[in-house]
């Protein structure tokens, strides 16, 4: 079977990308996750903080937290990625030492620190850059058109600077997420991931403090996106990466059948440490099931449930919903 597929303009061997996090952030665990068959990695995203070299006040508040966690999710291997020079460097040497896609990614809020960095990333020959736009708005007096507008401002002026692939990755808390991706679409971005899992907190009631945990996802959560990506695929031009809740073959195949292009894995990883084990029979499964049905390669039965194909027409919408509701007993 042929599962060759291409994401921001870049050949792939299979549709399995990881997703940022720490599983991608060092030469040696990419060359790990290339040898296990992946097909590009997203590099561990580097942080706004950082750039702003606030590594140090963001540092203290983690370590005062006490989670490891935590601390993994805003920053990896923190002691060894102190500023953007070292995020470079990785770039750079994860580039030369394997020979799949390597997607660069920075969290990002605000236009000012990102538009010069970007370029530092096309020059360390990243092969595309993904914008995570992780934000938990702060500000009560901040719209929700006044945020949309800053992240569209952020991509407009990046997209402006470089001439790498962006992709964009988004939350999915958006009023009108079809709205926000088509304003996206419309800058010249190459692809939209959908979706980032926020961290979040829990509290402890014994000690009355927050406990953070590495928010990892089910198999289950993948409806989210899956729905998302079958509304979203056949109003936008730009490629889609699902992500959340990918958890083995029939999730890769049912977000590929929904539109997307690829599949971002991350939580799999982590619930299951044998990777090369995990991503062959990821590949193998996907195989099997073209076979059986007859499907040559990927583009075969890509978008064939998005929204606009389905026989029963807006079923990923409310129509179902009600439907559902009052059959339930
Ligand atoms: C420990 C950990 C660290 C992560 N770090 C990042 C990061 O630096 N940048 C980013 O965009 N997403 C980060 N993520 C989110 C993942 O890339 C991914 O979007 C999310 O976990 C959903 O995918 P999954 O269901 O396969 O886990 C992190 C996730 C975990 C569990």
């Amino acid at each position: 079977m042929d599962l060759t597929t291409s994401y921001l303009g870049l050949k792939l061997k299979n549709p399995i990308i990881v997703s940022s996090s720490p599983l991608t952030a060092s030469a040696e665990k990419a060359q790990a996750l290339e040898a296990a068959g992946v097909a590009a990695v997203v590099v561990n995203s580097i942080f706004e903080e950082q750039i702003r070299d606030e590594t140090s006040q963001m540092d203290e508040a983690l370590a005062a937290d006490g989670s490891s966690e935590a601390y993994d999710y805003l920053r990896a291997n923190i002691a060894m990625r102190l500023g953007p020079e070292k995020y470079i460097d990785d770039i750079r040497a994860i580039k030369e030492t394997t020979s799949i896609p390597v997607i660069a990614s920075i969290n990002c809020i605000s236009a000012d620190n990102w538009v010069s960095f970007a370029r530092k990333i096309e020059a360390a020959g990243a092969d595309a850059l993904e914008l995570n736009l992780y934000d938990i708005p702060q500000d009560p007096n901040e719209t929700s058109n006044a945020v949309e507008e800053r992240h569209l401002k952020l991509v407009s002026a990046i997209r402006a600077e470089i001439d790498l692939p962006i992709a964009v990755k988004l939350s999915p808390y958006y009023t009108n997420l079809l709205n926000f991706a088509h304003r996206l679409d419309k800058i010249g971005i190459n692809g939209i991931v959908m979706f980032n899992r926020f961290l979040q907190p829990d509290i402890d009631i014994e000690s009355e403090t927050l406990r953070h945990a590495a928010n990892l996802s089910r198999e289950q959560d993948l409806r989210l996106p899956l729905r998302w990506v079958a509304i979203l695929r056949n109003h936008l031009r730009c490629d889609i990466a699902i992500n959340s809740g990918i958890h083995n073959a029939e999730g890769v195949i049912k977000g590929m059948l929904a539109g997307a292009n690829v599949a971002y894995l991350c939580s799999a990883l982590y619930h299951n440490r044998d990777h090369a084990a995990l991503i062959n029979g990821i590949i193998n499964n996907i195989s099997g099931w073209m076979q059986r049905k007859n499907y040559p390669n990927l583009a075969a039965f890509h978008s064939k449930m998005c929204e606009l194909s389905t026989d029963s027409c807006k079923g990923f919408e409310r129509a179902h919903y009600v439907k559902i509701l009052t059959s339930q007993k």
